[in-house]
């Protein structure tokens, strides 16, 4: 298991996208998280402006991005953990985060949590539209788990301030173990780059859309003059002055609408993703995108670290690490996602209350 073929890289993007489901089916009043520790800056952080009120506009911060919901909370709450553990500057992270605008109820839960665990968190919570995206889904047989807020990543440059212009985007079933603040400095290159994220080149690209979309060459010609790669839209650092510039969120939303006429790839997110940006994104060491821990959904195997460094752990795939603690049947590799659990267990609460 040391190593992977390119079939693999393909198969756990699919199950990413195929099993990042909308289902809420962990009730909420029921999930109390314990409060996390506070992290304090090294002494040669830049100073955000803290003594301003509003410092969601800091240039010297690194702004985070995550979409935010009931079925992921304990994910994200890992996320966010391990994302504040590793920085030498975790005062100067800004999290910014997306939830469905459908449940209002949902955000104010949620602010609430997050208050709860993270009282020195520096955040901001964004309604997003999810019933109007939910229209620009194609249905499919697989309609029930393709999940508006999936497409959130898509409409950050429209949902953040303007003042925000580089983020750094997060799936919710990810740890990191590296300073965040490395990756958000990736540098993007030339003007017309917009986006980072490791490039798996060896994945079969041609698999991501049907054979009606490349039998048209009107449409096959939009790969023309560059050499697409597959990336992993779960680690993503975004210029969004550029994406603003170039309105990326309408040419996304294009193949969307193209996609409802006419069946030119079979999941959902990624490929209008893919159809913009692929061979035109900045590389990222993957390092920053160990993906697929998630595992093998046919056979339900766990999975091992691909070859090389690892600052980022990504559970992609069906499995996700805390479902699989709970059920007493982790793979080896969850135990690594265990210690940024928040999660106060209904046993840990009760030694608490007693103690
Ligand atoms: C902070 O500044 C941004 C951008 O100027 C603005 O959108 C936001 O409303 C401000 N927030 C507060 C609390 O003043
Ligand atoms: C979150 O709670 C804070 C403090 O109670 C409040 O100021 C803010 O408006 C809330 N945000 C949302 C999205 O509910
Ligand atoms: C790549 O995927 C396409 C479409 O699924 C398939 O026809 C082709 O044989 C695959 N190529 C390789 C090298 O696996």
């Amino acid at each position: 298991m040391a190593s992977f073929t390119p079939s693999f890289t393909f198969f756990s993007s699919i199950f990413l996208l195929l099993f990042s489901t909308c289902t809420s089916t962990s009730p909420l009043a029921s999930q109390l998280f314990k409060e996390a520790p506070k992290f304090y800056n090294s002494h040669t952080c830049a100073t955000i402006n803290s003594h301003h009120a509003n410092d969601t506009c800091s240039a010297e911060a690194v702004h985070v991005a995550m979409t935010l919901d009931v079925a992921y909370l304990r994910g994200s709450m890992a996320a966010i953990l391990s994302v504040l553990q590793h920085s030498s500057c975790p005062e100067n992270i800004i999290f910014h985060f997306v939830s469905a605008a459908s449940k209002p109820s949902s955000a104010t839960i949620l602010n609430k949590t997050l208050i709860t665990s993270f009282p020195y968190l520096k955040f901001k919570i964004y309604p997003f539209d999810d019933g109007a995206v939910a229209g620009l889904i194609s249905t499919s047989i697989r309609s029930a788990l393709d999940c508006p807020l999936n497409y959130a990543r898509s409409y950050l440059a429209n949902l953040l301030p303007s003042c925000v212009t580089k983020i750094v985007y997060l799936d919710s079933d990810l740890v990191l173990v590296d300073d965040i603040a490395k990756l958000a400095a990736t540098p993007l290159g030339s003007d017309d780059i917009v986006l980072a994220a490791p490039e798996y080149c060896t994945a079969n690209f041609s698999a991501y859309f049907t054979p009606s979309f490349w039998s048209n060459p009107s449409l096959s010609a939009t790969f023309a003059g560059r050499r697409p790669c597959y990336f992993n839209t779960g680690v993503m650092v975004i210029d969004l002055a550029r994406w603003r510039a170039r309105d990326y969120t309408m040419r996304i939303q294009e193949w969307m609408e193209l996609q409802k006429r006419m069946r030119i790839y079979e999941l959902g997110s990624l490929p209008p993703f893919l159809l913009v940006f692929a061979g035109r994104i900045a590389p990222v060491d993957h390092r920053w995108n160990q993906h697929g821990l998630g595992g093998d959904n046919f056979r339900g195997l766990c999975r091992d670290l691909h070859p090389g460094p690892v600052s980022l752990l990504h559970w992609s795939g069906k499995g996700k690490p805390w479902a699989r603690l709970d059920a007493n049947r982790p793979c080896p590799l969850d135990a690594l996602w265990a210690p940024y659990d928040l999660l106060q267990t209904p046993f840990a609460l009760g030694a608490y209350l007693t103690s």
